[in-house]
């Protein structure tokens, strides 16, 4: 590849980014404002490569190795074509670093943004040349991850994001395309695998480690709901949940739970504090499910309906395409199915039949259905 990449922030998405592009043949500059990042970034991608060598996975980590350089000044960046920033998610700071990095760079280098949960059209509101901007959101860790979301701002000139989408492509990645709105496919459409987990076991129908099973042994997920938040943080699932219930003014489809607010404020954090809906200290009692293959049935039932209805909604208000939301779900987080295969192959009049009881028991907002999905239904329609 001709031209030189950026990555902004060493950090775990920054040095996973630039592992990506360097694999692709770039050469790559990271740069971090803070010289122990940048140190800790080239030690743990020597570290990486060397790994993948011994297994046969690349040739020479040394070659490899030496096409990045780690920089703790931004003028580096200045022969860029390319630039992802991935630094803390804050608005004001991304705001800053990307117009300064516009007085650096040339006037056709590519800005990127890696933000989670930020409005790309903010972060390219900052620029002189909004139209260079757009979101490239990769998913961690990024070497694994085949997923990226390419979102381009308001503002970003027609084309860049098909380029964009090639060149991901070229770095063998799987590029789908998300408007710019909260949460971006993946973020959003996960909502109610957590969410109505959640709720579930807040009112009483079943407990965590039932629920946990009815999703991987009827549902055929990797990991159950709870097991999964535990896995990434109650620092960073919850956080989501409530910036993408605070993006969408409120809609109380994204409503956070408080028993996974209190678990953060514990410092119950999952795996990682030991401690999460589970305990993972040594000789913790395990939580056993209960054996009812019907409960798992309802139970699974109802979180895949109310995630199949965030997707069709999701492909109604042109957030993505029908098949860029399947790949996001299958590639991003591993489901079993694609949520819009799921409906064809179950039928919407089924999924509308679990919606409309829910919400004609509880009389609920977060229980509406699409109205795509009922267009859909009156005409016999499928997704593919
Ligand atoms: N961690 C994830 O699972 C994940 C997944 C997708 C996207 N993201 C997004 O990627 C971005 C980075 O996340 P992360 O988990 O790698 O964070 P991190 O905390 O591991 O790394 C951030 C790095 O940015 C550096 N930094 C902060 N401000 C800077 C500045 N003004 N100039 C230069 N360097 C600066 C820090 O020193 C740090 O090394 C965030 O926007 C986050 O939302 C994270």
């Amino acid at each position: 590849m001709e031209y030189l990449v950026g990555v902004i922030g060493a950090g775990a998405m920054g040095s996973g980014i630039a592992q990506v592009a360097a694999m692709a043949g770039h050469n790559v500059v990271v740069y971090d404002m803070d010289a122990a990042a940048a140190a800790q970034s080239r030690t743990s991608l020597e570290r990486t490569l060397q790994k993948l060598a011994e297994k046969g996975k690349i040739g020479d980590a040394g070659a490899l190795m030496s096409r990045f350089r780690f920089v703790t000044e931004m003028n580096a960046l200045k022969d860029c074509g390319l630039v992802i920033e991935a630094i803390v998610e804050r608005l004001d700071v991304k705001k800053r670093v990307f117009s300064e990095v516009e007085q650096i760079v040339a006037e056709d280098c590519i800005l990127a943004t890696n933000t989670s949960s930020l409005s790309v059209t903010s972060i390219a509101a900052a620029c002189s040349r909004p139209e260079r901007v757009l979101g490239l959101h990769f998913f961690n860790p990024a070497p694994l991850m085949a997923l990226v979301e390419v979102i381009p701002a308001v503002q970003t000139a027609p084309g860049l994001t098909d380029a964009a989408k090639t060149l991901m492509s070229a770095w063998g990645k799987i590029p789908v395309i998300a408007r710019d709105t909260p949460g971006f496919i993946v973020n959003r459409v996960a909502r109610p695998f957590y969410g109505e987990a959640l709720r579930i076991c807040e009112e009483g129908i079943a407990d965590m480690a039932t629920i946990d099973k009815a999703m991987t042994e009827t549902a055929g997920f990797r990991m159950g709901p709870f097991t999964l938040m535990d896995y990434i943080g109650h620092d960073v699932n919850y956080v989501v949940t409530e910036t993408v219930f605070q993006s969408f003014f409120y809609d109380p489809r994204y409503k956070p739970s408080f028993s996974q607010k209190r678990l953060l404020e514990a410092g119950w954090l999952g795996r990682k504090a030991g401690r999460g809906f589970y305990d993972y200290r040594e000789g913790a009692p395990q939580q056993e499910p209960v054996h009812d293959p019907a409960l798992w049935t309802a139970i699974s039932e109802r979180i895949i309906a109310m995630l199949i209805n965030e997707a069709a909604d999701a492909l109604y208000l042109n957030i993505a395409a029908a098949a860029d939301l399947d790949l996001a779900m299958t590639r991003g987080v591993n489901y079993p199915k694609g949520l819009l295969q799921w409906c064809d192959e179950w039928s919407t009049e089924k999924v509308l039949a679990i919606l409309d009881g829910l919400y004609n028991d509880y009389h609920e907002d977060r229980y509406r259905a699409s109205i795509l999905l009922r267009k859909m239904n009156a005409i016999g329609a499928k997704f593919f």
